[in-house]
């Protein structure tokens, strides 16, 4: 056989029937067709998880729960069973989880594919060991097994996941809940960036209010909850946040590290700016702690969480800075509290806080505008009604519609 008839023939070869074969061959080619759309059959989660067994949740969020399993190959697998609130049409969560799954990058987490049974919508991430970020570094016994070096690569590897979504993807992804929780570690501490692209599977034209969730608590960027204005920048946001809670070991959204302080960021600036930042290291980090690296990084988590968007840096200047030796980067101003007003306005000798206080702690770049309602974002639909929002027991924000 010639090289192009070879060629020819074994491209042809899996569709070809010998008559007594046909069954099993038709069998093949949908397994085949199945595999290359990523479609799960219903039955193949079931067995792979125990019927979705107790023992085998891995933990639930506000999209619904997630189970461990394992298929028949062997590989092991994490199903999130999508909460029945979605409205959103079959073809369109198709399209969109098919698109999510050519997403691929070392630090993001592998969608290997989807199952939709009745009514029941479920996405089948590849398992990833050491589970997510927030099971080791608040308060848990194994946090002293995240050094500073495996934190600082933490730092790097989502900040490269993050500029993938934004950037380098077939479109940009904005993952909206960055946050301890979505980020996995596998055997070798690699990070993986988790429940990306979730939003694009609960789309905002839909009728049902409190389906979408749109963050969590402590991570929110303030022109995000108080305008709705979304942006690669909310993101940017949501990361400073996390690279500040992985120096601390602190939960911005349970914050009680010092009175004086609203919140881990403002801990975090008002010692920055006294020349204290490495007072804010988690104590178990002492022995492992190149300063230098860690002082950049408090600096960088500042630089994130400006309250302004435009004073916050792409993940494509967060790489580079990263990348570089310490010292060049712009001086952060202080952070915008989450959910917090921010100042677009010229400024005022007074200003509100979040909770609606008179702050007068740092006037030098405090102050934010008491008339957030005629900025440029005003237009946009949700306004502030989503500052006061119903949260859920996990701080997760419901998105009004
Ligand atoms: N691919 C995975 N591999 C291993 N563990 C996972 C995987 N996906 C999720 N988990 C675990 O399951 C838990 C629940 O995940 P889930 O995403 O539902 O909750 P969450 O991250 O706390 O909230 P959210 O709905 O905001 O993402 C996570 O805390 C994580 O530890
Ligand atoms: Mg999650």
């Amino acid at each position: 056989m010639s090289k192009s008839n070879s060629f020819f023939h074994n491209l042809i070869k899996p569709f070809k029937f010998s008559s007594s074969r046909e069954g099993q061959n038709e069998d093949d080619i949908q397994n085949i067709a199945a595999q290359e759309q990523k479609i799960f059959p219903y039955e193949t989660l079931v067995a792979a998880t125990k019927n979705f067994h107790i023992l085998n949740k891995l933990g639930e969020g506000g999209f619904g729960p997630v189970f461990k399993g394992k298929l028949n190959d062997g590989r092991e697998i994490a199903v999130k069973k999508l909460s029945h609130r979605s409205s959103q049409g079959k073809t369109q969560f198709i399209n969109e989880a098919k698109l999510l799954a050519r997403v691929q990058h070392r630090n993001v987490v592998n969608l290997f594919g989807y199952c939709i049974h009745g009514s029941e919508k479920l996405l089948v991430y590849e398992y990833v060991p050491r589970e997510s970020l927030d099971k080791l570094i608040f308060k848990s016994k194994k946090r002293e097994e995240v050094d500073w070096k495996r934190r600082y690569e933490i730092i790097i590897g989502v900040a490269r996941g993050l500029l993938y979504l934004h950037e380098d993807s077939h479109n940009c992804i904005i993952h909206r809940d960055i946050k301890a929780s979505n980020i996995l570690l596998d055997e070798k501490w690699v990070p993986k960036i988790a429940d990306f692209g979730l939003a694009r599977l609960f789309p905002e034209n839909q009728t049902h209010v409190n389906t979408r969730v749109a963050g969590t608590n402590g991570y929110l960027a303030p022109e995000y909850l108080m305008h709705g204005h979304l942006s690669v920048k909310a993101d940017v946001f949501s990361y400073g946040v996390l690279v500040l809670e992985l120096i601390s070991g602190q939960r911005n959204s349970s914050f009680d590290m010092d009175v004086n302080a609203q919140n881990l960021l403002d801990w975090a600036y008002k010692l920055y700016k006294k020349g204290r930042a490495l007072e804010m290291v988690d104590p178990t980090l002492a022995s492992s702690l190149v300063s230098e690296q860690a002082e950049m990084c408090i600096k960088l988590g500042l630089l994130c969480t400006q309250g302004d968007p435009q004073q916050r840096p792409t993940m494509g200047r967060v790489v580079v800075i990263l990348s570089r030796k310490p010292g060049h980067m712009e001086e952060p101003a202080r952070p915008g509290a989450p959910g917090s007003r921010y100042r677009r306005m010229p400024r005022r000798p007074f200003a509100m806080s979040s909770s609606g206080d008179v702050d007068d702690s740092d006037s030098h770049t405090s102050e934010f505008s008491t008339n957030y309602g005629t900025n440029t974002n005003s237009d946009t639909p949700t306004t502030s009604s989503n500052a006061t929002a119903q949260v859920d027991h996990r701080g997760k924000r419901p998105m009004q519609v």
